[in-house]
């Protein structure tokens, strides 16, 4: 059973790496590495924590790339490599554009797909955009369907996909976040060297997503300088995304000066150390919202919508909005009354038990004997 994984930004890599890892040591399993690189340093970091050596990298990325050019990059990239592998199945994550690109390029080529991640939903094909469109279409090219939950599931179900093809694993992410978050770690970075992480509330953010770009996240930003101005005794430390657009934003609204600390974007084990030492957490990331809960860290939600309600319903999450009074107040709430902030502050775990790659090379491997058995 050959298995080409094909990945290009930093969320996909991290929540795939541990499924690599995995596969390369299974004797059933011929693993093959490809990455658009839609991401460059942010998918590079990623690879080197995890010791990864990709076999194939197209090397896409562009400065303020469109996803017109992404998406025809990455089929016409993998064109060579799907004729010299000849896979038996291609797997892919998520909702990114390298993700749908490499689905279409697979059918294409008439190869089977395997979608780990399967079943997110939102039902607002403009948010997130283009994401919600990416694994709606994503999913309809699938053959195998990994999905985090069950109600993942119903939602593959209510599309027509057949039951039989749809399996619950859990999500690969609290794998990866298992594999880092028990590992004792001093962080190498000079401002996080110097908070004090016992007598200050540390306020994490991030924020990268397209329909936020502009008047949504300068409203984001503008909340977040109004809470440092008010709380003197919070640090707020945001790693910033590399998109240029985000950068200039922020740069420009909340300055890189007091109590608000714009760094680059961390390794993942700093990044999970970081959030597990946080007070607070307020991005529009879906990975995060994912992570938080297991680390028992409140998370507020500065998006419309969220294709993660299971969160939301364990207690963890927020869902925020992008207007500056909201999240300014729903921030305050949760920094001035002791009783708002336990209510969300406990470890659940609605996203798996850290065995989600374990279940999905089961399901690979016995689906590569049924495909010989067949032919
Ligand atoms: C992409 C995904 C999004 C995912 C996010 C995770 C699409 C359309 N979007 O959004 O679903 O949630 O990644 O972060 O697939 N850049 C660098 N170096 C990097 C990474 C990005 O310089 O390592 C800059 C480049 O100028 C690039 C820009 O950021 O053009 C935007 O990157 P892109 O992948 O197009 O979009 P993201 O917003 O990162
Ligand atoms: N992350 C990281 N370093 C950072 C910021 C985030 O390793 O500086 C991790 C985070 O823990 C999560 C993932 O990157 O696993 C989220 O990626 P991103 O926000 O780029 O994408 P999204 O989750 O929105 O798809």
């Amino acid at each position: 059973m050959k298995v080409l994984t094909v990945f290009g930004t930093r969320p996909e890599a991290i929540k795939m790496a541990p499924l690599i890892k995995k596969m390369k040591e299974e004797p059933g399993i011929e693993a093959v590495l490809c990455v658009t690189a839609q991401h460059r340093q942010m998918l590079d970091q990623v690879l080197e924590l995890f010791d990864l050596v990709p076999d194939y990298d197209l090397n896409i990325m562009k400065q303020n790339q469109t996803i017109s050019q992404i998406t025809s990059n990455v089929i016409m990239g993998l064109e060579e490599v799907f004729q010299k592998e000849k896979p038996d199945i291609v797997l892919v994550h998520g909702d990114t554009t390298t993700t749908f690109a490499t689905a279409l390029a697979a059918f294409y080529q008439q190869v089977k797909v395997g979608h780990v991640e399967a079943g997110l939903r939102t039902y607002d094909k403009y948010s997130p955009y283009p994401e919600e469109m990416n694994r709606v279409l994503t999913g309809h090219i699938a053959d195998l369907h990994f999905a985090p939950t069950e109600r993942n599931r119903q939602n593959l179900l209510r599309e027509a996909i057949s039951d039989s093809d749809i399996f619950i694993t859990g999500n690969t992410v609290i794998d990866a976040l298992l594999e880092v978050a028990g590992k004792p770690y001093d962080f190498e970075d000079e401002t996080l060297r110097n908070i004090d992480f016992e007598n200050r509330r540390v306020i994490t953010v991030t924020c990268h997503r397209r329909e936020n770009l502009g008047e949504n996240m300068e409203q984001i930003f503008g909340a977040i300088r109004d809470l440092a101005n008010e709380f003197e005794d919070t640090e707020i430390i945001y790693p910033m995304h590399m998109n240029p657009k985000v950068r200039d934003t922020a740069n420009r609204i909340l300055g890189n000066t007091g109590r608000i600390h714009l760094i680059e974007p961390l390794q993942y084990q700093p990044f999970v150390n970081l959030m597990a030492k946080s007070y607070l957490i307020i991005t529009d990331s879906g990975g995060m919202q994912e992570e938080a809960p297991s680390l028992g860290k409140p998370v507020l939600v500065v998006r419309r919508e969220t294709e993660r309600p299971e969160a939301v319903e364990a207690g963890t999450v927020k869902l925020a909005g992008v207007s500056k009074e909201t999240i300014y107040g729903m921030a305050k709430e949760l920094l001035s009354e002791q009783s708002a902030y336990e209510k969300m502050a406990h470890a659940v775990n609605p996203y798996g038990d850290g065995h989600a790659c374990e279940r999905i090379i089961k399901i690979l491997v016995e689906y590569g004997e049924q495909q010989t058995n067949h032919n």
